[in-house]
């Protein structure tokens, strides 16, 4: 381990590291472009410039490794004044749009230049012009005044998806950001480099132009797009989901997420969410807003009908252990003899890969299995509630059987198989295979708070509005047995609920409430009753998550 001197301070340090590296693990600041930890080291950018004591010239420290003995200053004169020609130099070409830059507010030039620089600009001749909307995909458009040349774009899409799509062409100040042939940057992590681009260069044309990011509030969250459980911010202002951005966790996407999965925020939002009740009016069987109050009078009077062993409930692998796990105590305990099916959203032709993409595109489906929950509802039940949505299997069975009434608690009403056209808020590919690209996703919309014609649900009798994930806090079972915990972001839209608050009404309307007040009683009730889930507590989950216990015990919930 070699001994080194960092400012005068003496610190032992694992052999292989860089000396930007050790600085970063011990606190010390050195400003840096190019570097990123994820990535090869390219030392282009000379910004994280070191003074090595008893070598001629400074040193990049993000290509330095650490030796015994050395002695490094990071805040001499001669450093400091490095760092402002470095800013200076980098400066002469670019522009100075920062108040139409996307990235102001996060852009690391702006940062740098007010910690290390902040010299008055000497530059008087011309600055160099280049396009400043270029798309380079369809998801990712490049300014290329803005570009500083770092080349973490480049990088990424050679070293993380291996996609080879863009380089560096040309010299000089006419070096630019290039796309090799005419499909242009089309891997399905194109908006990641947006993510890892230090300036504005990078723009998401979903994001661009949308929001001064200094007024968005972030929340760890987690992506519901497959089942990997990709860790993520989710940015939001009053109510309104702007983006997701991945959160880094080493165990599951480390920095990374897929396109297809960060555009699927756009749910949250979408004018055709479910937000208050609907009944079918008893004159003509059209949807009819109501009351939380009204639909559950009216459920007391049908439950009251059916015995218990013809009631069933079909749980999903889009919601939370909390959620389900509520609507099975209900089935076990208060409604003992009823029965319990599994469903998940079905679609064709998943994507998949072998970076992060699992064609599994339920966020939970893990979870039912350790609940011992796998059989899929085929019809018999004569009152039936269903969580998110069915599958058309089941949605023949359902018309087959014709039950007395069927519950529907469901986000949005386009999960309905005809409503194809809604459905790529979820896959971004189908949208580019279409020829479309971002902004077609802005059009993929239906009006209303009313119900949409014709009938998305025809099978239904109550429809009921669930909270998103982004309007209430629990947990997700990823595919590799990680257990991860999701954060309220904002208040429910209007009347939607949890899943297992519903269940809590339902189990109170019968007389026997569900004890718990929140997600983390839930989890812990999981914890005494699914073995896999045994000890495992809402903080013990905390940022990054928590492995079920040992591999997978197949039981059944004995709640
Ligand atoms: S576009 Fe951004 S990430 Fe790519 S080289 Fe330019 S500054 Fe670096
Ligand atoms: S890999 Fe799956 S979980 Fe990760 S961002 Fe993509 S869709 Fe979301
Ligand atoms: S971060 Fe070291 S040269 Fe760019």
């Amino acid at each position: 381990m070699p001994k080194i001197t960092i400012n005068g301070q003496g610190y032992d340090v694992p052999a292989g590291k860089t000396v930007l590296q050790v600085c970063l693990e011990q606190g010390i600041k050195i400003p840096y472009f190019c570097y990123h930890h994820k990535l090869s080291i390219a030392g282009n950018c000379r910004m994280c410039l070191v003074e090595v004591v008893g070598r001629p010239k400074l040193e990049i420290s993000c290509n330095c490794p650490v030796q015994e003995g050395m002695e490094i200053k990071t805040d001499s004169p001669v450093v400091l004044e490095a760092r402002k020609s470095v800013l200076e130099f980098i400066l002469i070409n670019h522009p100075l749009d920062c108040p139409i830059c996307d990235q102001a507010g996060e852009c690391k030039l702006q940062d740098q230049y007010f910690d290390h620089s902040a010299v008055p600009y000497r530059f008087r001749e011309q600055k160099v012009q280049k396009p400043k909307a270029v798309p380079l995909g369809p998801l990712v458009v490049l300014d290329d005044e803005r570009c500083i040349l770092c080349t973490r774009c480049v990088r990424f899409c050679d070293e993380v998806p291996k996609a080879h799509e863009i380089a560096l062409s040309e010299r000089g100040d006419r070096s630019t950001i290039v796309t090799y042939g005419t499909e242009g940057m089309k891997n399905a992590y194109s908006l990641n480099t947006v993510d890892i681009c230090p300036v504005g260069a990078l723009t998401s044309r979903d994001f661009r132009f949308g929001k001064r990011v200094w007024f968005l509030s972030k929340t760890p969250s987690l992506c519901t797009g497959c089942s990997t459980g990709c860790n993520v911010w989710l940015d939001q202002e009053r109510g309104v989901a702007y983006r997701y951005r991945p959160r880094e966790n080493n165990d599951v996407n480390e920095c990374w997420m897929c396109d297809e999965g960060r555009l699927t925020y756009k749910y949250i939002n979408a004018p055709d969410r479910v937000v208050t009740p609907f009944a079918r009016s008893p004159e003509n069987r059209q949807w009819t807003r109501a009351s939380w109050d009204t639909v559950l009078a009216q459920l007391r009077t049908i439950l009251a009908q059916v015995s218990v062993a013809e009631r069933a409930v079909v749980l999903s692998a889009q919601c939370s252990n909390e959620e389900n796990f509520a609507w099975t105590r209900l089935v076990r305990e208060t409604w003992a003899g009823a029965r319990l099916f599994a469903t998940r959203r079905e679609y064709p032709n998943p994507s998949e890969d072998q970076i992060l993409r699992h064609c599994d595109k339920n966020p939970n489906a893990r979870a039912l299995s350790e609940f011992g929950i796998h059989e899929r509802y085929a019809g018999g039940a004569r009152v039936l509630f269903v969580l998110d949505a069915l599958t058309p299997e089941e949605i023949a069975a359902v018309q087959q059987t014709r039950p007395a009434c069927v519950v529907l608690l469901t986000t949005n009403w386009g999960v309905h198989p005809d409503a194809v056209r809604w459905r790529p808020l979820t896959n971004v590919d189908a949208v580019i295979e279409q020829g479309g690209a971002a902004d077609r996703l802005d059009t993929l919309k239906t009006d209303t708070l009313e119900a949409p014609t014709p009938d998305p649900y025809p099978w239904a009798d109550f429809v009921l509005p669930l909270a998103t994930v982004a309007e209430q806090c629990g947990t997700f079972v990823n595919v590799k047995g990680r257990v991860q915990r999701f954060e309220r972001a904002m208040p429910s839209q209007a009347e939607a609920r949890p899943a297992w608050a519903v269940a809590q009404h339902v189990a109170t309307l019968e007389g026997r409430p569900l004890p718990w007040e929140d997600a983390a009683a839930i989890l812990a009730a999981i914890g005494e009753t699914v073995p896999s889930f045994q000890g495992i507590t809402w903080e013990q989950v905390g940022e990054f998550g928590t492995l079920l216990n040992g591999t997978a015990v197949r039981q059944c919930v004995s709640a």
